[in-house]
């Protein structure tokens, strides 16, 4: 067997004898130029003869030239082939929609969603392809062949999953960062268990006893405002971050274990939709540390609660008394009782997905008030008349039943989720072939839902990209109005979202005034809706 070696300028090619050794001798080089339009170099070829014996000549290469790049054709053709063949795995080519690309092989087009999310231009994204393909399209996005479904019809389906044919598609830096035990990576009856055990936990019922704590929370928080230059979506997360921690883990918002606890959510929260590589300097490595960390301070917490609950000796026996989630201690989690760290999983996750969304609809909130002063008016005179009334009775707090009178604020509440869809779409995997509207989507797809096209729907919503809350004044149509998702699997947070949102804007109206110091105007998905590079606000005292 014999392979010749050439070298060309800029790609090596080795054709080298295999029994090329030290008795053999380079007799001849030649440089010579090849076609431009063949190979656009020159050719160096070598001439090797051993001691005494035969010698490959120019005549030899140009006889294998043919065959090395008949086998380096096929080998491609093959390559690319295979990368076809896994990147659309389960396809068979039924009828799926034909329309759409699936991109490059293996990123397929997950690298412009992503670039498209950085920028929050995700819409444009999807009205690009609308346009090209139609409403319902195939892509390839995190790793898996896709439908993006996007009419208000298409995305009720996938939420609503009428025949239950799908299951969580949520990407494996989520799964990886909340844990084994998240609500995000479960399914089949441990995810509805761990959901219902949630979702009772945090309606609005159970935060009513609440409100005091939070109310004090947050005026204790805004209380430094005065005076300073504040970033809000910066410091409106901090207090997010307080009243997740202490709503879940019972953790006191003032102290040390606060101070700790809170850059670390802050950095695993970054890390739940990064590329899953876990090497010094990514995104994902510091959440996964962040996340190991938190694990080292809210461990020992929960294993004191539970020895508490079950009647040993325990420095939270005073806290485990009001601990909202000791029934978790006796469940079981693949039939055997759930241990610590699951229950961490558990109470941990709400906090990393429930802690941007707030802080941004606040932002926001503040944002369009500002831009538009008779709106930002008629706000300030309905938290006014509340406070009076309030005053009159002796109170400062903001409780559950006094939502109903913020009319107009409420109303600015639901515009902001309206015009900056915060979760700009869920993803679903398919169990099974699922047939929707005569087209097909194949087993183990993923469905892309950005409901983001819903609420900028000009047909039901005109002039969609005008802050409008008046659009509001009679309560939002839920089949046209989904900003926490809907059905089995909606937002466990959005009743905690509504009452912390509404009672920090309240607080924020009724005390104080400010002048705009800096607004980069930038926004970003991923994980979630956030201002980036500062909203900051010279905060004065409205009395
Ligand atoms: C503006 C604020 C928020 C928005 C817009 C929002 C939106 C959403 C959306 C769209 C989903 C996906 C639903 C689905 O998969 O169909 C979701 C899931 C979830 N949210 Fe929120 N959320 C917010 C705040 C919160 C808060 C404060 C919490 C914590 C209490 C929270 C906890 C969760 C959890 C645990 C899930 C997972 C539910 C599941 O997989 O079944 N969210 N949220």
């Amino acid at each position: 067997m014999i392979k010749v070696q050439a070298r060309l300028r800029s790609i090596k090619c080795i054709v080298a004898p295999r029994n090329f050794r030290s008795e053999h001798k380079l007799v001849y080089t030649e440089t010579r130029p090849m076609p431009r339009k063949r190979l656009g170099h020159e050719l160096l070829s070598l001439i090797v003869r051993k001691e005494g014996g035969e010698m490959w000549t120019e005549e030899f290469m140009n006889a294998v030239q043919p065959t090395v790049t008949a086998l380096s054709v096929l080998c491609t053709v093959f390559i690319i082939r295979a990368l076809w063949n896994w990147q659309t795995a389960g396809l068979g080519f039924r009828s799926i929609p034909s329309k759409g690309s699936l991109g490059w092989p293996i990123v397929g087009e997950t690298l412009s969603l992503f670039r498209c999310a950085g920028d929050s231009t995700f819409e444009r994204w999807v009205g690009e392809r609308i346009q090209k393909y139609g409403t319902m399209f195939k892509s390839h996005v995190f790793l898996h062949p896709s439908i993006v479904m996007t009419t208000t019809e298409e995305v009720k389906f996938v939420l609503d999953d009428p025949h239950k044919q799908m299951r969580n598609g949520a990407p494996e830096s989520l799964k990886r960062v909340l844990g084994r035990s998240s609500i995000f990576a479960l399914d089949g009856k441990e995810y509805r268990d761990i959901y219902k055990f949630l979702n009772d936990s945090v309606l609005m019922p159970k935060l009513k006893p609440k409100t005091a704590e939070f109310n004090r929370l947050i005026r204790h928080s805004l209380s430094s405002w005065e005076g300073h230059t504040v970033d809000i979506p910066e410091a409106m997360q901090k207090i997010i971050v307080k009243i997740l921690t202490f709503n879940f883990f019972l953790i006191p918002w003032q102290g040390e274990t606060a101070d700790q606890i809170t850059p670390l959510i802050q950095t695993a929260v970054q890390g739940t939709t990064s590329v899953p590589i876990y090497f010094p300097g990514t995104t994902f490595y510091k959440a996964s540390n962040a996340r190991r960390k938190l694990d080292q301070i809210l461990l020992p917490i929960i294993r004191e609660l539970r020895s508490a609950e079950s009647g040993g000796s325990s420095n939270y026996a005073s806290l485990a008394e009001k601990f909202p989630f000791k029934n978790l201690f006796d469940y079981e989690m693949n039939g055997e009782s759930i241990s610590d760290a699951a229950v961490c999983d558990v109470l941990m996750t709400p906090i990393l997905t429930g802690s941007l969304g707030p802080s941004t609809v606040v932002a926001l909130a503040i944002y369009h008030l500002t831009e538009n002063p008779s709106m930002l008016q008629k706000a300030q005179a309905e938290v006014d008349q509340l406070r009076k009334q309030k005053e009159e009775l002796g109170e400062t707090d903001l409780s559950v039943s006094d939502l109903k009178d913020l009319k107009y604020l409420t109303q600015v509440y639901n515009e902001v989720l309206r015009i900056s869809t915060i979760i700009p779409g869920i993803v679903r995997l398919a169990n099974t072939d699922i047939h929707f509207n005569g087209n097909v989507i194949p087993k183990d797809w993923l469905m892309l839902t950005p409901f983001v096209m819903v609420h900028m729907d000009p047909e039901t919503y005109p002039d969609p990209s005008k802050f409008n809350p008046d659009r509001f004044e009679a309560p939002p149509n839920p089949g046209k109005f989904f900003p926490f998702g809907r059905g089995l699997r909606a937002c466990v947070g959005r009743d905690l979202t509504k009452l912390v949102v509404l009672m920090a804007l309240y607080h924020i109206l009724s005390d104080f005034t400010w002048d705009v110091v800096s607004c980069s105007g930038k926004l970003k998905y991923l994980p979630a809706l956030q201002m980036i590079g500062g909203y900051r606000l010279s905060i004065k005292s409205r009395t």
